[in-house]
């Protein structure tokens, strides 16, 4: 029963993450295309310095922003902020549930470092934290006068983080923490510089003071940055469901270059947005830097896809019907029989799962041969099963099931 329901939770915290991030993403890409797209006014407004006309769900709507301030406060004001807090907060709920509470499975790869569940967690959490602190530093130091080095300096120091929970963790406990602590900085900037910053003007204003300009720049800048950030926050997130993407050596620096390969395709969309203009070249960029992720992405595990000349044939005819005449095919049934079916059996016997994983069963025969392709992802050019090799598949083994796949 406990496990039904912790999967229920999962799933319903998981709903609501997505809800509020696309929430989230969608007002930021919104104000963001408005503000670039703002034009001058055919009868200038005091104080206004742009306004955009636009059309959405049978109404019309003129918006202007000013440039400071207007002349009142009005009295309603709205804020976007819960959108942003709400992600993060789904987020880590989420975060605990599967990976701090599922240390074992998820976040723990006892080849890369042997941790007992709770100090992954502690390192986990102290990682975002620290994440955090540091990118502040960062921002506050010297650089923080050239948006271009500052930028720079960030993108060094996420791939330096990112390489530090590669040699600590999972690969998809990794991944998902190196977009967890840029998602915990994004949502920080919102948070500790954003919102206070606005408030502090809007006090200003309403006292009749005026607003240092300092004050303004510092939260465009760390809009700026959480502009470019939101491409590669996605991905990573999304990252744990695709072995070939977290489960390699390289990961860290697959996820230094999704980070250019999000700022690059932002990069055409603001300039699109502000000057109409299209600049195709970031899409020969970023279609560059995809086919470097999906090159480092086989590693290790990469095998030439060439099969065996005769084996070859016979997998073109009727790929079933080779699996299942294979020389090796007895040696792979007692293999995933022993490293495999205690999780993925009808009834598994390990503790914690309550039914095979994704409905992945790998008991008979049958079994096998209908998962050959999903076995050959997760176990063969991926090491993302058994995770974190709990139940000990010998590199031989993995061996053997390249063979019979025809991946040998
Ligand atoms: C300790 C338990 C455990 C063992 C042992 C295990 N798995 Fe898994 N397996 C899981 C879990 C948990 C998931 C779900 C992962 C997720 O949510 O992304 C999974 C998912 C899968 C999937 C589906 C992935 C997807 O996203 O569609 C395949 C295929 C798979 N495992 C194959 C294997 C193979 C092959 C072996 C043996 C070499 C193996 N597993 C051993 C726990 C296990």
């Amino acid at each position: 029963m406990g496990t039904y329901l912790t999967e229920w939770l999962q799933f319903a915290v998981r709903w609501l993450h997505v809800v509020t991030a696309i929430a989230w993403i969608g007002s930021s890409f919104y104000f963001i295309a408005l503000d670039l797209g703002l034009r001058k006014q055919r009868e200038p407004v005091p104080g206004v310095g742009g306004e955009a006309w636009q059309v959405h769900g049978g109404g019309f709507y003129h918006v202007q922003k000013y440039m400071v301030a207007p002349a009142h406060m009005p009295e309603e004001l709205t804020w976007f902020k819960w959108e942003s807090y709400a992600t993060w907060l789904s987020g880590f709920a989420l975060l605990f549930l599967v990976y701090y509470l599922g240390a074992e499975l998820y976040l723990i790869d006892p080849e890369r470092a042997d941790l007992a569940p709770w100090s992954a967690t502690a390192i986990g959490i102290a990682g975002l934290a620290l994440g955090w602190i540091v990118y502040d530093f960062l921002c506050k130091s010297p650089l923080k006068s050239n948006d271009t080095a500052l930028l720079a300096a960030l993108f060094v120091y996420v791939v330096l983080a990112s390489y530090i929970f590669s040699q600590l963790f999972s690969g998809r406990g990794a991944m998902l923490h190196t977009g967890a602590m840029i998602a915990t900085i994004m949502t920080a900037n919102v948070l500790m510089i954003i919102m206070p910053n606005q408030r502090i003007v809007v006090a200003d204003l309403k006292a009749g003071r005026t607003p240092e300009a300092r004050l303004g720049a510092e939260a465009k800048q760390r809009s700026l940055h959480n502009n470019y950030l939101t491409l590669p926050v996605v991905f990573l997130m999304l990252s744990n469901h695709y072995p070939l993407a977290f489960a390699t050596e390289w990961n860290w620096a697959i996820a230094g270059l999704v980070l250019l390969m999000g700022a690059v395709i932002r990069h055409y969309f603001n300039t699109f947005h502000k000057t109409h203009r299209k600049l195709w070249w970031c899409w020969v960029v970023a279609g560059v830097l995809f086919a470097a992720v999906i090159t480092l992405s086989g590693s290790p595990g990469w095998r030439a896809e060439a099969p065996v000349e005769g084996a070859a044939r016979e997998w073109r005819k009727d790929p079933e019907v080779a699996l299942a005449a294979s020389p090796q095919f007895e040696e792979v049934q007692g293999i995933l029989q022993s490293r495999c079916s205690m999780c993925h059996g009808r009834e598994p016997l390990w503790p914690g799962i309550g039914h095979a994983p994704k409905a992945v069963y790998l008991e008979t025969a049958d079994d096998m041969i209908f998962h050959a392709s999903q076995i050959a992802t997760q176990a063969v050019r991926s090491h993302a099963m058994p995770p974190g090799n709990v139940t000990g598949l010998e590199p031989a083994e993995r061996e053997v099931l390249a063979q019979w796949l025809g991946i040998g």
